[in-house]
């Protein structure tokens, strides 16, 4: 892999920092003064309508952003990632979570092999065994066809799942319904087991390692569970397991020594992050739920957006534009974070799986050759649906003191077409999309709040002061594929900025140190005097607290 370049040494960072000084957004103006602009920055991909006119892109901010991608290689790194390079660096590994979506019968060959077949071969398995369950063909030890799915994962192997299901709850079979364990935390499990019935239940354990202490610890506790039904029931276990515990897994070695028939795994590949992994085999679940044909057009819709990543020409590749205007706001303008606000309520878990997508990814401090940042990265993603979202934080993205970028997302099509009274919900709805991106742009002036007749003591409190950034993003409708677009949108908004920060947006050390002190401390927490001496006098209080408050109701 080639050495990362400093993008803050460029020719285009020193220009887009000119530009910035002189910069001073009226959007007012700007629209005013420019009556083509809302079409000039307005883009299409696959079914995505991607509004940029009420961000900062300016004509000449949009050219110094596209020298700056040239100037650190942007697209050679991106021919890089698609082609199966080890861009991974930290890892050593290829990152070809785009070939998990490539359609059959095309070729990538890495290490002698094409992975389009393999990624194939597995997907025609999940489909086979998707449509037993679904079919009803694939009974439970009683003989029962499967009602229930419960999925154990954490991170990857459970944002992407959960945020997937809910978000094409009207595409799920209705009868199944799917539920989700992911914290270690034990009332996860016990509260999510409630009332599910051992004989109708299918089990998928996801890890990608199958070490993740989480996951496993969930895994055997819901085996314990699943046999302490039976026996309470007086039902046999023979062969009970294989019928109702799958797992999916790159670490087939241990899904075997867990005890699950090798049959009854799903594999992927290192080359395919956790957080990345949806459209792998660990959309499993998901595939189950949907259906194979809707999960080949959720596959589909990722397709389309890698293709437009990959072809589209830089003025218009929407996931270049809106990664180096991320990157603009975060350097050049301090934005620490970053809203993502569905106007879609099933969209509810899409920021909290945005957050590992771009958080894990791009919270680095050093860039892929070691050497340390000189730049920030990594801004925080955060949101809620929206029109929740209005009533409760949205006061300070309008009045509050900090600048934060915001992505706003909605469909054309209403699951519930309803209406009330005279009105359509789904226009009440959509009115509250249109009507906030246009008061964060415009605002409210002085003059305006007075003419409202306003006591003049307020008159600053309600005025508005607009010219907050947001992008518009709409499509027909909230469908898989739209759902891949959307996911694959994103997930290359992420690597643009990782480029441009010159860092190695596959790997996640960051998560290991808690990790490995959570194992340690276990004989603190359990009591052992000597282990405890040896901890920090603030962790030590604090096990002390728990070991004195601790009582089993
Ligand atoms: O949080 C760290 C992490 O490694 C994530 O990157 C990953 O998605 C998650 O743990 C779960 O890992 P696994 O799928 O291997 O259980």
């Amino acid at each position: 892999m080639v050495n990362p370049i400093d993008a803050t040494t460029t020719a285009a960072w020193g220009k887009i920092g000119e530009i910035r000084d002189r910069l001073s957004v009226d959007f007012r103006n700007w629209f005013a003064q420019d009556p083509q602009r809302a079409e000039k920055l307005t883009f299409t991909a696959a079914d995505l309508y991607v509004d940029l006119s009420k961000s900062y892109l300016t004509d000449e901010l949009k050219a110094a952003l596209l020298e700056l991608a040239q100037e650190v290689n942007l697209a050679e790194r991106r021919e890089a990632m698609f082609n199966g390079e080890k861009i991974n660096v930290t890892e050593g590994r290829s990152v070809l979570h785009t070939a998990l979506r490539r359609p059959k019968g095309e070729e990538l060959i890495l290490d002698g092999k094409n992975v389009i077949d393999d990624v194939h071969e597995v997907l025609d398995r999940i489909y086979a065994f998707a449509d037993r369950v679904r079919s009803g063909e694939w009974r439970g030890v009683t003989g029962k066809p499967i009602k229930t799915i419960v999925n154990i994962g954490i991170g990857g192997s459970d944002l992407g799942p959960v945020m997937a299901y809910e978000a094409l709850k009207p595409y799920v079979d209705p009868n199944l319904e799917c539920r989700f364990i992911s914290n270690i935390d034990p009332t996860d499990l016990g509260e999510t087991l409630k009332g599910v019935d051992p004989e109708t239940v299918l089990f998928i354990i996801a890890s990608k390692t199958f070490t993740t202490l989480e996951t496993l610890t969930n895994a055997r506790q819901a085996r314990a569970w699943f046999l302490a039904q039976l026996a309470k029931a007086h039902i046999s276990a023979d062969g009970a397991v294989a019928k109702h515990f799958v797992a999916v897994s790159t670490n087939l070695a241990k899904v075997a020594e867990f005890g699950i028939d090798p049959e009854n795994a799903f594999g992927f590949w290192s080359w395919v992050g956790g957080r990345y992994s949806v459209d792998s085999a660990v959309g499993t679940v998901l595939a189950i739920a949907i259906g194979p044909q809707a999960f080949k057009n959720f596959l589909g819709g990722f397709h389309a957006l890698d293709t437009h990543f990959r072809t589209a020409p830089a003025e218009r590749n929407i996931p270049l534009l809106m990664g180096l205007l991320n990157v603009f706001y975060v350097n050049f303008l301090g934005a620490a974070t970053h809203a993502v606000l569905p106007y879609a309520q099933f969209l509810h878990r899409f920021p909290a799986y945005l957050q590992q997508l771009t958080m894990e990814s791009n919270g680095k401090r050093v860039r892929w050759d070691g050497s340390e940042v000189t730049a920030a990265t990594g801004e925080v993603f955060w949101g809620e649906p929206g029109t929740n979202g209005q009533h409760a934080f949205y006061q300070l993205i309008h009045q509050g003191t900090q600048l934060i970028p915001a992505d706003f997302i909605a469909f054309a099509t209403p699951t519930y077409p309803l209406r009330d009274g005279e009105n359509d919900q789904h226009e009440l709805f959509l009115g509250n999309f249109f009507a906030q991106t246009k008061a964060l742009a415009f605002g409210k002036t002085e003059a305006e709040v007075r003419g409202e007749g306003t006591r003049e003591d307020i008159v600053t409190a309600r005025i508005f002061p607009g010219n907050k950034p947001t992008t518009s993003i709409m499509a027909p409708a909230l469908t898989p594929s739209v759902l891949g677009q959307l996911i694959a949108l994103y997930e290359h908004i992420t690597f643009v900025q990782g480029i441009v920060w010159g860092i190695d947006s596959f790997d996640q050390w960051g998560v290991e140190l808690g990790k490995q002190m959570a194992s340690q401390l276990a004989d603190a927490v359990a009591g052992d005097a000597d282990a405890l001496a040896q901890q920090d006098q603030s962790t030590r209080a604090l096990i002390e607290y728990y070991r004195n408050f601790r009582r089993d109701l």
